[in-house]
């Protein structure tokens, strides 16, 4: 453990079982430099408690880079509840209530929202003790902030940048679009792409939702989806999917997607490079959800300050392949280069150094 915590590099892990179910929690606050430590919580059973702890390393430290990428004053951080394989319904409000206890005990060191595994009322849940610090509960009117939708707002602002860079021309009439996972992102973007005109291809590891197929979109079985052939592939949904494994089976010019970590280790960025396929840094293109939310929740921001905001990310997208490109560099090291220049100029020295 003390490895994986060297090289996450982050400032704290916070950690407790949850007696009653048996279940792990763990918050990673990977960063606070930009502002306070803020990310979703992502709620299922792992295989290990080691893969629970990777997974809560990765995404906090994702979170740092997004919000550093898209200028905005909040810090990385991600929560995991790892759970049993089964929690009864009564079980998981209890847990969920506990959390939010935690959550409140922080007194502001963690912001959340949603992640996988959460649904809006496990947020309304969480947020009776701790209303303060979790974002997309739902109000009186049952009306919540939907982050799926903004997230698939984003990727699909960052799929025309993309085409444009291309193509020349954001047309996505006639474009194939492949996606892997039609969740509450996933099913977002397919709708989207849909209403543009696009072809979509997808899977789902769950079985479709017949309004997509009916507007036009063709299933695929999950083991289908790395080969089809098309212009760009959409990973929205487990994270480490890109991998020897499956990048010889794409067959597409560039890969945007909203999964989180989709690169299994950092060298499939420099085999899609020299396969030529141009990858859009998952941490530049989906923090369309976790943005807005919380601009709109924490920051005062409006709905059209929002949507500004989101419509923003095809511009630092095409800044990040341009970059890339004059460097000769992969994006993802394009894009990293940006984020560890404002956490430096943003890191505040201390007032004075304690001697050694
Ligand atoms: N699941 C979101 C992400 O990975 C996290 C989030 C959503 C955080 C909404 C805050 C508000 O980016």
């Amino acid at each position: 453990m003390q490895k994986d915590l060297q090289d996450w590099k982050g400032e704290q892990l916070i950690s407790c079982v949850d007696e009653p179910t048996g279940s792990l929690i763990l918050i990673g606050i990977h960063s606070s430099v930009l502002g306070p430590a803020t990310g979703g919580t992502r709620m299922m059973s792992y295989d290990s408690e080691e893969a629970a702890l990777r997974d809560c390393l990765r995404l906090s430290k994702s979170m740092t880079h997004k919000f550093a990428m898209a200028n905005f004053p909040r810090g990385g951080g991600k929560a995991v509840i790892a759970t049993p394989p089964s929690l009864s319904e009564k079980q998981r409000r209890g847990l969920l209530f506990r959390y939010g206890l935690l959550l409140k005990r922080l007194n502001g060191l963690f912001y959340t929202g949603p992640d996988m595994g959460i649904t809006s009322d496990d947020l309304n849940q969480i947020g009776l003790t701790a209303p303060n610090y979790v974002f997309c509960k739902t109000d009186e009117d049952g009306q919540g902030h939907q982050s799926g939708e903004a997230t698939a707002l984003g990727v699909l602002s960052a799929i025309k940048t993309t085409i444009r860079y291309l193509y020349g021309s954001d047309e996505l009439k006639d474009r194939t679009i492949i996606i892997q996972g039609a969740g509450s992102v996933g099913k977002m973007l397919i709708l989207l792409l849909l209403e543009e005109s696009a072809k979509v291809i997808f899977t789902d590891i769950d079985i479709p939702d017949k309004r997509m197929i009916e507007k036009g979109a063709i299933f695929v079985e999950p083991d289908e989806i790395y080969h089809q052939k098309g212009d760009i592939f959409s990973p929205c949904a487990q994270g480490g999917i890109l991998k020897s494994e499956t990048i010889y089976k794409l067959n597409c010019k560039a890969i945007v997607g909203a999964a989180n970590n989709q690169l299994a280790y950092e060298e499939a960025g420099i085999q899609l490079k020299e396969k030529g396929i141009l990858y859009a840094p998952d941490f530049v293109v989906n923090i369309g959800g976790a943005m807005s939310i919380t601009g709109i929740e924490a920051l005062n921001w409006s709905r059209e300050k929002a949507a500004l905001e989101i419509a923003n990310i095809g511009a630092t997208l095409d800044m990040i392949f341009h970059r890339a490109r004059e460097q000769n560099i992969n994006t993802v090291t394009a894009a990293l280069e940006i984020v560890t220049q404002r956490l430096a100029e943003k890191k505040e020295m201390p007032e004075y150094l304690p001697t050694a």
